[in-house]
């Protein structure tokens, strides 16, 4: 990899996450006994309001180190970073860390087609480690089974982490590409007359026929003098990151909203012609912003829009390391005024506590009117009412990891593989036996309960019953099955969605407790004594 690249990657996007997995100590991480491979973070969730905070399910991607580079692919077993899906609880619904292997995944989605067919989506970060050089987009349905792929333009480095957006009811994708190329800089640097900047834009593809319909660059159209980033000494050799695209979006009249975070700014970009339509922020906003300001931000989207005015909404982050407007980020949402060209806020939600985040991050705007906040840090989140009230709050019980977004959805994953199932017996002797069952399904949404059998030369034969209980539940049974046993998994209806494969029991019957037998010699410090 370029050493450009190095440098302005391991700046950026290094977080200050805890590598303790080598230390030993995984107390912030849930280990199940049907899948000792999975490691989910665990979390730690406050809730205000719980009878107001929607119904829905969490979607994230924790990551520690962002292209993985300073940790051997090895670091991660078992099984911790990619997509992970968790109930409004907090509990674990699916893991994709192993089907990821351990890849960093961003702007992990659900997305219902308007048919209801529900897909995931997600982009899959380079790994050097994996020899996975350039990343990609993927889809998948709701049965986790990989549908698609969205490889990056053969012009770019690396697909882009930050945005993958369907559009046009899933007909279409949206995602960010950045080009390295030769720039005039006489009117930037006395030193140097030209040198290799990113250049910034994005691309439309049309899923169906693989096209690509829309190609846009911010340079020219966006001056570099635009940027509020320092330009490097050593240009000649590193590639400027002027820009910085954070996201990208598509309104109904055709044209796009791109976010840059080194320009503090957000640029409206006509659909038929690629000029920019109006900047807000920034060293040249358009718009006069009345009693605001903002910087660094991300995650800029559309809210509604005419003639005479535009609404959008997008988490001001406040600042970074090099600029401060806010001690604070808050999710801001904006009116645009383009009689007079005014500016104003509408909403701001502060994040819970006044916290900053100085990277990263993303907010939601549910179907409800409710506001979903993606602090990053710690992958903490939030819900607020339509008056911004705060309702719940979350975050990961450590700072081993961060999430890029958050988002809340409703979703129904039916996984292909079957129910994992695991029993161990213990006891003096088999009339006496208990036997403890644990069973899960990585992905499964709609198990309500699950019944334990044993096979037998007839029918199966029920050994008891039990409600869901998180991403694993136990049954707890008397006495020993010399033989197969199997689970199924029932829908709130009672109606069966699945069975794991028939397994034996582990028995450490007659093993848990170590009868002394007469005669036998124990060794005890030095000494032996005769029983
Ligand atoms: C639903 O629509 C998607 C495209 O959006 C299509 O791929 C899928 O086959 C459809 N499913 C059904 C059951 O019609
Ligand atoms: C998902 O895709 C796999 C194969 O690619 C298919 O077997 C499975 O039925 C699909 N699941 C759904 C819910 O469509
Ligand atoms: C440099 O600045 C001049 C004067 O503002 C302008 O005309 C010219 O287009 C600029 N050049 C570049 C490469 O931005
Ligand atoms: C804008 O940011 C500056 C810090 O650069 C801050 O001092 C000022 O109060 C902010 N203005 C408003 C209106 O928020
Ligand atoms: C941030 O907090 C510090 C210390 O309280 C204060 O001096 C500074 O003005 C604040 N910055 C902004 C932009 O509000
Ligand atoms: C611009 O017009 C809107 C009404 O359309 C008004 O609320 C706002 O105060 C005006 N702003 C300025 C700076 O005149
Ligand atoms: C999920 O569906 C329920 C019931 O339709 C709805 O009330 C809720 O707002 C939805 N949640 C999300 C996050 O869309």
């Amino acid at each position: 990899m370029a050493a450009w690249l190095t440098v302005v990657l391991s700046l950026l996007h290094f977080c200050n996450a805890a590598f303790d997995l080598a230390m030993g100590d995984d107390g912030d991480l849930e280990s199940f006994v049907t899948r000792p491979e999975l490691k989910a973070p665990k979390f730690r969730v406050t809730m205000y309001e719980p009878d107001e905070v929607d119904r829905g399910y969490w979607f994230v991607g924790p990551y520690g180190d962002i292209y993985q580079k300073d940790h051997a692919a090895k670091y991660y077993q078992a099984c911790q970073t990619g997509p992970h899906i968790f109930d409004g609880d907090g509990n674990l619904v699916w893991s994709g860390a192993c089907q990821f292997r351990n890849q960093n995944t961003c702007d992990f989605r659900a997305y219902e087609a308007p048919n209801g067919t529900s897909y995931l989506s997600a982009i899959v970060n380079f790994n050097v480690h994996t020899n996975d050089p350039v990343g990609r987009g993927v889809i998948m349905n709701s049965s986790y089974n990989f549908q698609q792929t969205i490889e990056a333009p053969p012009t770019v480095d690396i697909f882009n982490m930050h945005e993958l957006k369907l559009i046009d009811d899933g007909k279409a994708a949206l995602y960010i590409t950045v080009l390295s190329e030769r720039a005039d800089l006489t009117n930037l640097s006395s030193q140097h007359r030209a040198g290799w900047i990113q250049n910034p834009g994005f691309e439309e593809l049309d899923l169906e026929t693989g096209e690509v319909t829309f190609r846009w660059h911010a340079y020219p159209h966006v001056s570099l003098e635009e940027s509020t980033l320092p330009l490097a000494d050593d240009i000649k050799e590193n590639t400027w990151n002027w820009f910085h695209p954070n996201s990208v979006d598509k309104n109904a009249d055709g044209d796009y909203l791109i976010s840059g975070r080194y320009v503090d700014a957000i640029y409206k970009v006509s659909g038929r012609d690629g000029s920019v339509l109006w900047r807000l922020g920034g060293k040249r906003s358009d718009f006069a912003l009345q009693g605001f300001n903002f910087s660094r931000q991300h995650d800029a989207q559309w809210i509604d829009f005419n003639d005479d005015y535009e609404t959008i909404s997008f988490l001001d982050n406040g600042g970074d390391e090099v600029v401060r407007t806010s001690n604070y980020t808050s999710a801001l949402f904006v009116r645009l005024d383009k009689k007079n060209m005014s500016a104003h806020v509408t909403k701001r939600i502060v994040r819970p506590g006044e916290r900053f985040s100085g990277a990263r991050g993303n907010l939601q705007r549910l179907p409800s009117g409710h506001v979903f906040g993606g602090w990053s840090e710690n992958c903490h989140i939030s819900e607020h009412a339509t008056d911004g009230r705060l309702l719940m709050e979350a975050e990961f019980a450590s700072k081993r990891f961060v999430t890029y977004r958050a988002y809340k959805f409703n979703f129904t994953g039916q996984p292909q593989e079957p129910p994992a199932m695991k029993a161990f017996a213990y006891g003096l002797d088999e009339e006496s036996a208990v036997t403890v069952y644990y069973v899960s399904w990585n992905g499964a949404t709609e198990v309500s309960s699950w019944n334990f059998y044993r096979e037998g030369s007839g029918d199966a034969v029920l050994i008891g019953s039990a409600a869901r209980t998180g991403f694993e539940t136990r049954l707890q049974a008397r006495g020993y099955v010399d033989g197969k046993v199997f689970v199924e998994a029932l829908d709130v209806h009672g109606l069966v969605l699945g069975r794991s494969l028939s397994t034996d029991i582990t028995s450490y019957i007659d093993q848990a407790v170590q009868k002394p037998r007469v005669g036998a010699s124990v060794a005890k410090g030095a000494e032996k004594t005769e029983l």
